[in-house]
């Protein structure tokens, strides 16, 4: 296990799956039942941009500071609750601290809802623990996320969400990440699932998207930000959402997000923001 989040946090990738991730925590409030997020590949909570990991790579400089400016209302209403995690983590208003997924739930869920925050990476774990040590709703395991997947559903809340968010260091991820999928939606057909993948070569996105189409599962919407062109040595050239049962208005929302960072963040010609459902609607 090499891969550590700090060194890619508040990228492109970040800003798309944390704001999409806020939006769609924001809808599930929408119903006063509580929830229950499993975040299954957790991080470590918090990022400093200011870290020397974080400046080795300088990824936000594309990502998280890029997105100062205002967009249309519009726009800003789906964002507002990914603004406000980065306001409240920021209150000097300077944007040093960046919000992992974990913190993005912690700071947008109500006092019945609950986080279950996993992380396999035996030093991440620990300070994921240190974090949350205090936060009552809050619990920290650390298993691989096909157990996790298994152990936590379904949520005895019988609502809630699951972020799969995977390092894509092994070469079997996507069959791996096909396979939680499949038992989390036999244990609970009515969960979220919220699927990040990166865009690195073509080929890539294209098997990891139809591997995820070809488990015959309805209600699957894709949302992909491309920022430059996918060289065929791959390099990260954008990313995208798999989400099952979007909440109501998520779809929406996303035509219009996308489109908006694709401005923002791609460079030159290569901004692409596309929303599309894999699979029909039940
Ligand atoms: C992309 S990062 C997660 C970032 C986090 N979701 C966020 O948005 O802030 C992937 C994380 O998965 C952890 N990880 C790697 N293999 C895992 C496994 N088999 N099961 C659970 N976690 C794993 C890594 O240590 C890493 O912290």
């Amino acid at each position: 296990m090499n891969y550590r989040h700090a060194f890619h946090a508040g990228n492109h990738g970040d800003v798309l799956k944390h704001a999409v991730l806020a939006r769609t925590l924001e809808l599930l409030k929408a119903k006063d039942k509580p929830f229950a997020v499993l975040d299954a590949h957790a991080g470590i909570g918090r990022y400093d941009l200011q870290s020397v990991q974080a400046n080795k790579t300088g990824e936000w400089q594309g990502g998280i500071a890029k997105m100062d400016d205002d967009f249309s209302p519009e726009v800003e209403a789906i964002l507002s609750p990914y603004r406000q995690v980065l306001a409240t983590l920021n209150p000097d208003g300077e944007g040093r601290f960046y919000p992992g997924s974990p913190e993005i739930v912690v700071r947008l869920m109500r006092k019945d809802d609950r986080l279950v925050a996993n992380e396999l990476h035996p030093i991440d774990v620990e300070e994921l623990r240190a974090v949350y040590a205090t936060q009552k709703n809050v619990s920290v395991t650390q298993l691989d996320f096909i157990q996790a997947v298994k152990v936590q559903l379904p949520f005895r809340e019988r609502r809630g969400l699951v972020l799969i968010d995977p390092p894509f260091e092994v070469l079997d991820e996507t069959l791996r990440t096909a396979k939680a999928i499949e038992f989390g939606y036999r244990r609970m057909a009515n969960a979220v699932f919220m699927i990040w993948y990166p865009v690195t070569t073509e080929e890539f996105a294209a098997q990891f998207v139809a591997t995820l189409q070809a488990l015959n599962i309805p209600n699957m919407l894709q949302a992909e930000l491309r920022v430059k062109y996918a060289f065929a040595q791959g390099g990260l050239s954008g990313s995208g959402l798999v989400i099952i049962n979007p909440p109501f208005g998520l779809e929406k929302d996303l035509q219009a997000l996308l489109p908006a960072l694709a401005g923002r963040l791609g460079l030159g010609e290569w901004g692409r923001g596309t929303v599309q459902w894999l699979t029909p609607l039940k």
